[in-house]
């Protein structure tokens, strides 16, 4: 019967393997959404009734449920190197001299492969399965992200075939367009701050403690070289990357050889053009020799291959007229100038606005309304005034003079200390209350779905709203009122307002809109203190003490607290049901007192020490023999005979899973 079962479980993770293959790296797909979907729950509802058979590489197990506390590194045997750029067809030739040069000879090849704009990565595959996924760094050592990048669905956990005992395989995690603009889409409706292009946007994903929330960011891989290895995969480059198919590793189908340096050329010329029908970001195209022996005699410089070099596009640029300027008030008051222009096409979108980043800035182009201007996307993203085309100025214009009041509120501006930013400093500012309630109820912050921006200004004009903590004195009553909102979409609010009562600690803290103090931090905050009652009462000592808090933030959180203003508006949330959900450390104590739990088999998240730690940290006590007064048994991979007699006494059996939801209840 369990070896049936057994058989099933494997057979439910090939063809889902299969068809994540075909979709994610093939880009086919076989079967449709809802057939793929029952088969993952039909292994997943296998596996939660037979946890014993759950295994690392399993499809189920992609996203860990348990965000981490910090990332660890990992040194690199052989380095992820960087490589030189080229600017010109000329410099080409002179790198193709250089090679010639080199191998005295005429007689080698080239590859040329698009330059992808992600972020170099390196996955460690161990007789076959992913063991670590880990960033460039410095390319000596790197940080240990394998979490998340388990959670990319083109990276397979288990190489198919003939895979050497050790493989590490390089290449480059990416976010492909699409999903950038939706991320940012999202990102600007809840208020928060936007990525400037994928590139920022995959590294910052990969950077994520929570792996649940990588898994949203539909990343993407393509591999392109190998690290350590037990073994040579191919004689050469190209080889290399088919052999690279045959173990299900997704490799860019635009990869062409070059038999020489003219071919190379023609070969990037044809892609400065045709990048725009991509997916996704090159910054340039990656030359590189054959062959494996020609590279070794090449050799290296100090920081690059010589048998490499990438040849990098220039940054699409437009030209187009400056209609008016505004200035836009940040959360913190910070005011920003944005140039309206006249709508032009630019690298696949049409662009309206620019930023021009601050008034020291501004005032060195000196942009003015009416200038004919150039501009770029900056990281091909985010388009910025790079000049001014003063020839062109028509007459009568003026420069832009910085504003003396907030165009907002009309309230007082100053300088900030670093005397780039100027600041709105009026307390009662509603361009700032507004950009403070739309960070506050952000995705990274409280998630409040339903309260959208268009909701937030008129909450905040009609004076419903006028800080954070009135979210939560709002009735359905006062919502039916405004305009364009029914019965059930007033609810829906009411709903989701209520729902973020509960939301973790971090959150709160974050939403909250401390200067200094982003996502990150805030985790750090609440994990270190606990509670928000201790975070409060922390001292200037107590903030300094902590590893991961610097002197600024430390400033900026016991100012935070200890004004007057702030404190009142906590008493309020408080007072009107906010409980937000304590660390999990805090948390879990308690929640195995008394029972008494041995571990059998390879835990995933946990070394034998950490498990007993846990168990022990919950008030719970880890054995090693199982007997009749064992509570329960958890069960990680390859169980031992611990498990047989577990089944033997009826004693019952867990898995890490089931273990992280028991300290988690
Ligand atoms: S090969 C020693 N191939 O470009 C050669 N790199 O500036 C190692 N990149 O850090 C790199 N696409 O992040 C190679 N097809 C490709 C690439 C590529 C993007 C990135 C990679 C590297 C950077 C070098």
């Amino acid at each position: 019967m369990a070896k049936e079962v057994k058989k099933q479980v494997e057979r439910l993770r090939n063809e889902i393997r299969r068809h994540d293959y075909f979709y994610y790296v093939l880009n086919q797909q076989e079967i449709t959404d809802q057939q793929y979907d029952k088969l993952f729950s039909e292994l997943k509802s296998l596996e939660e009734a037979n946890p014993q058979f759950i295994t690392s590489d399993s499809p189920t197990q992609r996203v860990s449920e348990r965000p981490l506390d910090g990332f660890k590194t990992v040194r690199y045997a052989i380095p992820m190197l960087s490589i030189d750029n080229t600017y010109s067809p000329e410099e080409l030739k002179a790198f193709d001299e250089r090679v010639a040069k080199g191998l005295e000879s005429r007689d080698y090849g080239y590859v040329v492969e698009l330059k992808i704009d992600g972020v170099a990565s390196s996955l460690r595959y161990e007789h076959g399965l992913l063991v670590t996924g880990a960033t460039r760094g410095d390319g000596r050592v790197g940080d240990d992200v394998t979490a998340n990048v388990r959670t990319i669905k083109a990276i397979p956990l288990r190489l198919t075939g003939d895979a050497p005992d050790v493989l590490e395989v390089r290449g480059e995690v990416y976010m492909p367009t699409k999903s950038f603009a939706a991320l940012n889409k999202q990102r600007e409706k809840e208020g928060e701050t936007l990525f400037a292009n994928p590139r920022n946007a995959t590294a910052g994903s990969l950077k994520l403690l929570d792996s649940r929330i990588t898994a949203k960011r539909n990343l993407a891989f393509f591999a392109y070289a190998t690290g350590e290895t037990s073994q040579p995969l191919g004689k050469d480059h190209y080889e290399t990357l088919q052999v690279f198919k045959k173990l299900g590793l997704p490799v860019n189908p635009n990869i062409k050889k070059a038999k020489n340096i003219d071919e190379v050329i023609g070969i990037c010329n044809s892609w400065d053009k045709k990048r725009e029908q991509l997916e996704y970001q090159i910054d340039g195209m990656v030359v590189k020799v054959n062959r494996l022996d020609h590279r070794e005699i090449l050799g290296f410089t100090g920081r690059a291959p010589r048998w490499c070099i990438s040849y990098k596009f220039a940054a699409e640029q437009a030209e187009t007229v400056v209609e008016s300027i505004d200035v836009q008030v940040g959360k913190g008051g910070t005011l920003t100038p944005v140039a309206n222009l006249k709508p032009v096409f630019l690298a696949g979108t049409t662009v309206k606005r620019a930023s021009l980043h601050n008034f020291d800035q501004m005032k060195r182009l000196d942009v003015r309304e009416g200038d004919t201007v150039v501009i770029e996307k900056a990281g091909e993203i985010i388009p910025q005034v790079v000049e001014v085309k003063k020839e062109r100025r028509p007459a009568h214009t003026v420069s832009f003079k910085l504003p003396k009041k907030c165009p907002n509120c009309g309230g007082d501006v100053k300088k900030d200390e670093e005397g780039v930013f100027l600041r709105c400093v009026n307390p009662h500012c509603l361009g700032q209350l507004k950009e403070r309630l739309r960070y506050f109820a952000g995705r990274g912050q409280m998630d409040i779905e339903n309260l959208g921006e268009a909701l937030i200004d008129q909450l905040a004009e009609t004076g419903l709203v006028k800080n954070v903590a009135d979210i939560y004195k709002l009735q359905k009553e006062d919502l039916i009122e405004l305009e364009r909102m029914a019965d059930k979409s007033a609810q829906n609010v009411i709903d989701s307002i209520e729902a973020s009562k509960t939301r973790p600690l971090w959150r709160l803290v974050a939403g909250l809109g401390i200067r200094h103090i982003g996502v990150q931090t805030a985790q750090d905050l609440a994990e270190h203190f606990g509670s928000l009652e201790a975070l409060m009462n922390a001292g200037q000592a107590d903030l300094d003490a902590i590893e991961q808090v610097g002197e600024k933030v430390a400033e900026s959180v016991y100012e935070f607290f200890h004004n007057n203003k702030n404190a009142s508006v906590i008493k309020e949330l408080l007072a009107a049901g906010i409980k937000p959900e304590l660390p999990k450390k805090a948390r879990a104590k308690g929640k195995l007192s008394g029972k008494t739990i041995v571990v059998t088999g390879t835990l995933e998240k946990f070394s034998r020490g950490q498990i007993e730690e846990a168990i022990r940290d919950a008030g719970g006590k880890a054995t090693s023999s199982v007997s009749k007064a064992t509570d329960f048994v958890l069960a990680g991979e390859d169980p031992g005979s611990k498990l047989d007699k577990a089944l033997k006494l009826g004693v019952k059996v867990i898995n890490e899973k089931q273990f992280l939801a028991m300290l988690e209840r």
